[in-house]
């Protein structure tokens, strides 16, 4: 597996607190067979602009990656964001400076979990129009998703690809988030399936048990296309598959 959504990064977010759980982390995923981590540092353009935000995640990116090959774990990171997108997203696009998964144009985006359905889809337009893909986290833990489940539809028209969270599945977000999570595999509407792992406590990268139960519940193969097939399509900048 590659984990597309992952704050394994070392004190940069609310996820790993220091390099010690990041490598646990690391070790954790491992185990598990996960191949590859992009590390998705929440960036939060709406609430405190951060100038320096960038240059800071890249720097413990690189120091991270380094202290990763020493360890000589067979895993690889790849770097990419969680970008909180609102009220800044239009300037962000202007100014050229959307964080996106290393070289390609997909990125990795969420919302307040309240924000007005029309106000979600309008955002993932405008980022659509400037060749961005984006890919919404955890729909299912999105109070309007919930309430009105076939808005993911209008979502996927307009070409946002979904990523449910590993937990979702299993109550980890309230039963609200894991019916929504289990309409959505049901519906082969997720392009890919991720930890959002934010430690090595409760939110880990530890994948292999969750593998096994939803292959079981939604066939090895679907499971296979959203945690190997589509993330090496990704990483190539290559359309994934939905449906
Ligand atoms: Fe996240």
């Amino acid at each position: 597996m590659i984990d597309t959504h992952c704050h394994i990064l070392p004190n940069v977010d609310d996820g790993s607190d220091s390099l010690q759980t990041s490598m646990l982390m690391a070790a954790m995923a491992a185990d598990d067979g996960v191949t590859g981590i992009i590390a998705t540092p929440h960036v939060t353009w709406d609430r405190d602009y951060n100038p320096e935000q960038l240059s800071y995640i890249n720097k413990a990116a690189d120091s991270f990656r380094k202290s990763l090959k020493e360890s000589g774990l067979p895993i690889v990171c790849y770097l990419g964001a969680e970008v909180l997108c609102a009220e800044s997203v239009p300037s962000l696009l202007e100014e050229g400076i959307f964080p996106k998964i290393e070289d390609t144009d997909y990125a990795l985006v969420e919302f307040y979990f309240d924000e007005p359905a029309e106000k979600i889809g309008r955002c993932i337009e405008e980022i659509r129009s400037v060749g961005i893909k984006p890919i919404l986290v955890h729909p299912e833990r999105y109070y309007e998703v919930q309430k009105r489940k076939t808005f993911l539809n209008d979502l996927v028209e307009l070409g946002c690809y979904l990523q449910v969270n590993k937990g979702s599945f299993f109550g980890q977000f309230g039963k609200k988030a894991q019916k929504t999570a289990e309409w959505i595999a049901k519906n082969r509407l997720a392009a890919l399936l991720a930890t959002d792992a934010h430690g090595a406590g409760s939110r880990t990268t530890r994948v292999a048990s969750a593998i096994e139960s939803l292959s079981q519940k939604y066939g090895a193969e679907y499971i296979r296309l959203i945690t190997k097939e589509n993330p090496a399509l990704l990483l190539k900048n290559q359309d994934m598959h939905v449906r």
